[in-house]
């Protein structure tokens, strides 16, 4: 099937959540099934510019993706997670989310300099969370060369400002 649709076809829409107006792309009923989840790994895999040494996810599900593509990519995973949830010292970045403002944080001795990052999560909206986390690997010395998304929202225009940072970003479905 051609563009990922069969991938699409697993992702249900849900409107008005959490806020009146918002579209929310919901990646859940993917997750429970056997053969969309592993296709999405096997295909966010294929399109990995290698090699690298750690995949970065962002909190929450950003994590799923991350910790599933570590075993194909050969690589750790490094936690991005909402700040005051991680035990020892943090680095933090501010960000403006679709609905909200936020802080994500990862432990300050999670990577030495040098080294390479994919930076995955599930969805990129407005790039916000992206950019914070990209930031946030830069200020840590890591050498980050590109980002993966199971799901874009390119009116949104997050994707497109990442890649104003300076990376390749690549997802598997856009959406509308
Ligand atoms: C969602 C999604 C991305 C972010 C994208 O996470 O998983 O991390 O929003 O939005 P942006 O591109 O506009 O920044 P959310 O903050 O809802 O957290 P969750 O994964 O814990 O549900
Ligand atoms: N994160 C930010 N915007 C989102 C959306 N529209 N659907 C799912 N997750 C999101």
């Amino acid at each position: 099937m051609a563009d990922n649709d069969d991938l699409k076809a697993l992702i249900r829409t849900i409107p008005d959540f959490p806020k009146p107006g918002i579209q929310f792309r919901d990646i859940t009923t993917l997750l429970l099934d056997a053969h969309g989840f592993a296709q999405t790994i096997t295909r966010m895999a294929a399109t990995t510019l290698g090699p690298i040494d750690l995949i970065a996810g962002i909190e929450a599900r950003g994590f799923l993706f991350a910790a599933a593509l570590a075993r194909p990519l050969n690589a750790g995973v490094l936690l991005i997670r909402k700040d005051g949830k991680l035990p020892g010292a943090t680095i933090a970045e501010d960000y403006a989310l679709e609905y909200g403002i936020d802080r994500i944080a990862m432990h300050a001795d999670a990577l030495t300099p040098g080294k390479r990052v994919l930076l995955v999560d599930d969805l990129i909206a407005t790039g916000g969370t992206a950019r914070a986390a990209l930031r946030l690997l830069r200020k840590a010395g890591a050498v980050v060369e590109q980002a993966q998304f199971l799901v874009d929202l390119p009116d949104l225009g997050g994707a497109d400002a990442l890649r104003s940072d300076g990376i390749t970003v690549d997802s598997l479905i856009a959406y509308p």
